[in-house]
């Protein structure tokens, strides 16, 4: 199998900046509609891609549970990796795998 010929074409009506809401967090709940209504299973699922004092990248799967203009909400156990390694670097990335 030659995984570089694997290529989907995605139309759409592409992505201007000028359509975008000024709000990241607004624009987010427009994309979220959007991703529910398209039947993405889970759209609340996103990867969370954390590091910690070390460096070393780590990244999984959580769910969303709530959001507004103050950040994101997921559930976890303060004594896992990534909590260990948002207290050392609170600097953290959000994938939304949004692939129907
Ligand atoms: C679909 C899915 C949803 C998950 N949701 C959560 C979640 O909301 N919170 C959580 O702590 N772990 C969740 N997990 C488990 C994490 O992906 C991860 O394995 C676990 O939290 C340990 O991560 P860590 O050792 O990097 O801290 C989920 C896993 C899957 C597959």
């Amino acid at each position: 199998m030659d995984i570089s010929d694997m290529r989907r074409d995605f139309e759409s009506e592409g992505l201007e900046r000028d359509a975008l809401d000024d709000n990241p967090v607004r624009q987010f709940q427009v994309w979220f509609e959007d991703a529910r209504e398209a039947g993405i299973l889970e759209p609340n699922a996103m990867s969370l891609a954390t590091s910690g004092g070390d460096g070393m990248p780590d990244i999984r799967t959580v769910l969303l549970k709530y959001f507004d203009d103050a950040g994101f909400v997921f559930y976890t156990n303060y004594g896992s990796r990534k909590a260990h390694e948002m207290a050392e670097n609170p600097k953290a990335a959000l994938l939304f795998p949004w692939i129907g």
